[in-house]
């Protein structure tokens, strides 16, 4: 949707590695737009998308299996510099007349290279840096017009240049954390190799964000679920700063929600921000509707349809609507693909299952889909979203249901309410909020006998749990210190009728998922 021509880009060739969004991440980071498009990308699209350069990204084949992935030979003769990574590398070796094979010593983990020719790739960088390695191919011939510039006592063409074309590979993954100065050598292809211009960040982006809306919007109006997370919050403010009173937001309070969170929606976006904001309370509904139900699925396929039928219900009351905004990311562009490599438009079925019904027809907003993650926050950030709110935790979209295990009545919602608000609240006074991915508590329907005074108390049992994670794909729990837990407990059995034990869960994902539902 942007209009990227006064930018300078960097394409990603996706060869299948799991790390080609960080590639493309780090090139972001160094102030040059960069976007993923499958390694089947003819020469001619690249023309068209008018790249300063291209990397090839590493992959899981093996150059030497018969089919496995190769780009278009005419990208070679575009004039355009290009990196090739680990299988990235190899792949154009193999094309260019190198040679690559299987040695026996094969390379994972931590190695120091050897820098053995001075290389623009390496300026700033030291001459035994650290890279992380992970190959079980090597280049074992170089191409005509290649030189090696570093090695590896396991891996002699560990980095190699044609100076004269601006190709460069290397057999390592410098996007990876652990290769100290992989940043340094992407910002030097992309900078001294390619030659870009610094010009993508935040404030650019807005800028050309606001005027691509304004654009594609007109004079007709748009309709976006505020859920109160990251991403719709940013993709309201956003397109709020470009058409002002033409958005409207719909909130729709579920019952499900964590204590004084509708109020803080209200305030901050309908006040504060003072976006049109059309609030529907459908607590009943939903309480209703999850009446006696105790299957985890059923819970969320229910949750799932009474939010479908609210945000309906609501939307007709908003007068002429055109566009219906989504906070859709890149990485979801990114997995939606499909085979045939064009971005997928659905909508996210946790937002809108089933599809729209007849009489509302709405085109697609969405402006995040070129953002990263931690771009989105850096954006709120930019747009005035409080810090409190660009790092807040994911919360599931069924929110406290798949958390109040067993029935979900408003008065164990009202207890797990209060046992997360103290937790949340603990976490934060530690300073310890920001060091975890998610800090959750669940209410088991399961009671136990305490005692509190004098009194004997037959009272249900509460649960902690708190994981680290990268993508929420895997998780460890946190070692939560002692100190903190005891005060948890403490406070939520003083504080909170209806719960007399607190248990911590140190289950990591697998074999446990994050959510108990
Ligand atoms: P699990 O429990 O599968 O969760 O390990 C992985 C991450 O996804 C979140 N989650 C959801 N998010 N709608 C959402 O928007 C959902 O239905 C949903 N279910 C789980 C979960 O909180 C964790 O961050």
């Amino acid at each position: 949707m942007l209009e990227k021509n006064n930018h300078d880009s960097i394409l990603v060739l996706d060869f299948g590695a799991q790390y080609s969004q960080l590639i493309a991440r780090r090139v972001r980071e160094c102030g040059v737009y960069s976007e993923i498009v499958p390694y089947t990308i003819t020469s001619d699209e690249v023309k068209a998308r008018n790249p300063k350069g291209i990397i090839f990204s590493g992959g899981p084949s093996s150059v030497k299996t018969p089919g496995s992935p190769r780009p278009d030979m005419a990208l070679f003769d575009l004039g355009l510099p290009i990196l090739g990574i680990c299988y990235g590398l190899q792949v154009m070796s193999l094309m260019l007349g190198g040679k690559v094979d299987c040695p026996e010593k094969k390379e994972y983990g931590i190695a120091n290279i050897d820098i053995i020719r001075q290389s623009v790739l390496f300026d700033g960088v030291s001459r035994k840096s650290q890279v992380w390695m992970s190959h079980g191919d090597s280049v074992v011939a170089l191409a005509p017009g290649f030189e090696c510039i570093a090695s590896t006592p396991n891996c002699p063409y560990t980095a190699v240049e044609n100076r004269a074309k601006g190709f460069y590979g290397v057999q390592f993954h410098p996007e990876v954390v652990h290769s100290l100065e992989g940043t340094k050598m992407i910002e030097n292809f992309v900078l001294k190799v390619a030659k870009c211009t610094r010009s993508w960040n935040m404030g650019s982006f807005i800028n050309d964000s606001v005027k691509a809306i304004r654009e594609k919007v007109g004079d007709k109006n748009v309709l976006l679920g505020l859920s109160g997370g990251v991403d719709s919050s940013v993709a309201a403010l956003l397109i709020h700063k470009a058409i002002g009173d033409q958005l409207v937001c719909v909130f729709v309070n579920n019952g499900l929600l964590r204590k004084n969170e509708a109020e803080n929606v209200i305030n901050l976006f309908g006040k504060h921000f003072n976006i049109r904001l059309q609030y529907a309370d459908a607590e009943k509904d939903f309480l209703d509707a999850l009446k006696g139900v105790t299957e985890p699925e059923q819970k969320r396929k229910i949750i799932g349809k009474v939010f479908v039928d609210t945000f309906y219900k609501e939307a007709r009351k908003c007068g002429d609507i055109s566009f219906l905004a989504q906070g859709t990311l890149y990485p979801d562009v990114i997995e939606s693909r499909s085979p045939s490599g064009g971005p997928s438009s659905t909508i996210k079925s946790h937002h809108n299952v089933g599809g729209l019904p007849e009489d509302l027809k709405w085109d697609l907003l969405e402006p995040l889909k070129e953002l990263f993650k931690d771009e989105v926050r850096e954006l709120g950030k930019e747009l005035g979203l409080p810090d409190e709110l660009v790092y807040r935790h994911p919360f599931p979209g069924p929110g406290l249901g798949v958390r109040c295990i067993g029935e979900v009545t408003k008065e164990r919602l009202d207890t797990l309410r209060e046992i997360d608000a103290i937790y949340i609240e603990e976490i934060r006074k530690a300073g310890l909020y920001d060091k975890i991915w998610q800090a959750l508590a669940d209410l088991l329907p399961v009671k136990s006998v305490g005692v509190q005074g004098d009194e004997r108390t037959y009272r249900e049992v509460c649960t902690l749990r708190a994981v680290t994670s990268e993508d929420a794909m895997t998780a460890d729990w946190f070692r939560m210190p002692y100190e903190l837990l005891q005060r948890c407990a403490s406070r939520i059995c003083n504080e909170v009728p209806g719960v007399n034990r607190v248990l911590y869960d140190i289950t990591s994902k697998p074999p446990g998922t994050i959510e108990w539902e």
